[in-house]
């Protein structure tokens, strides 16, 4: 009988860093998803995100693995980023892609999962349900995190059961956690916690049409910075 130990080694970074340049969760590609109706609407968030000074704007449209395939949605994704590609000047932002992938039983298999990772990178932003997470899902958790071409960041991890969140900083899983947690005093100290650990790795507006996320994320800068700051000081 074999019996196998999981080592939990929290993951820490000696100088936590937020690249407040890069927008790594964002629904802009033109009818790709809910995230924007049409290419204007598109153009307008590119156009606040650059005003905040975002330079690169992953796109991250939502993936459901229950309701179509991966070659599915890289052909719609593929799409709609053309759309926009060709109304950008080189002023915009870069934008590259990516996805939200939506956890499912058993997607270590599907074909073409590494294809949804950020683009050059083998990040994958996993989205989880706001329902209790079952040791299923948990099982898929650790097995994306064993695999060696993905590397698993949560999505939005600010709006997921502190507990579940410790549990996956204890596996040295990173967390993308999004500028509305930062502004929201509720959710403010937690946030800035994993920041300065080292736990939460990217910043992320999760725009959706033209709601809050770059309006919040120049106030968001400035908090950071000064959090930051003190804490070198
Ligand atoms: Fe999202």
């Amino acid at each position: 009988m074999s019996i196998s130990i999981r080592i939990q080694v929290p993951m820490i970074q000696s100088n936590p860093v937020i690249d407040c340049t890069l927008d790594r969760h964002a629904h802009i590609l033109p009818g790709c998803d809910h995230g924007s109706d049409s290419l204007e609407t598109s153009l307008r968030q590119v156009a606040m995100a650059k005003a905040v000074g975002i330079t690169t704007i992953c796109a991250t449209p939502h993936f459901y693995p229950h309701k179509e395939t991966v070659a599915s949605f890289l052909t719609r994704r593929q799409y709609a980023y053309d759309e926009l590609r060709g109304s950008l000047t080189d002023d915009d932002p870069r934008v590259i892609l990516g996805a939200e992938v939506l956890i499912c039983e058993g997607m270590e298999h599907l074909d073409g999962l590494h294809s949804l990772c950020r683009e050059g990178t083998d990040e994958l932003l996993l989205e989880m349900p706001f329902y209790r997470w079952t040791e299923s899902m948990w099982d898929t958790i650790y097995t994306l995190h064993e695999m060696e071409d993905i590397t698993l960041i949560i999505a939005h991890a600010d709006r997921y059961p502190p507990k579940d969140i410790e549990r996956l900083i204890q596996e040295g899983i990173s967390l993308q956690v999004n500028v509305e947690c930062i502004l929201k005093l509720l959710s403010r100290k937690r946030c800035l916690s994993w920041i300065k650990k080292g736990y939460a790795a990217y910043l992320g507006s999760d725009i959706h049409m033209l709601g809050k996320g770059y309006r919040d994320w120049e106030k968001c800068k400035k908090l950071l910075t000064r959090c930051l700051s003190q804490q070198k000081g």
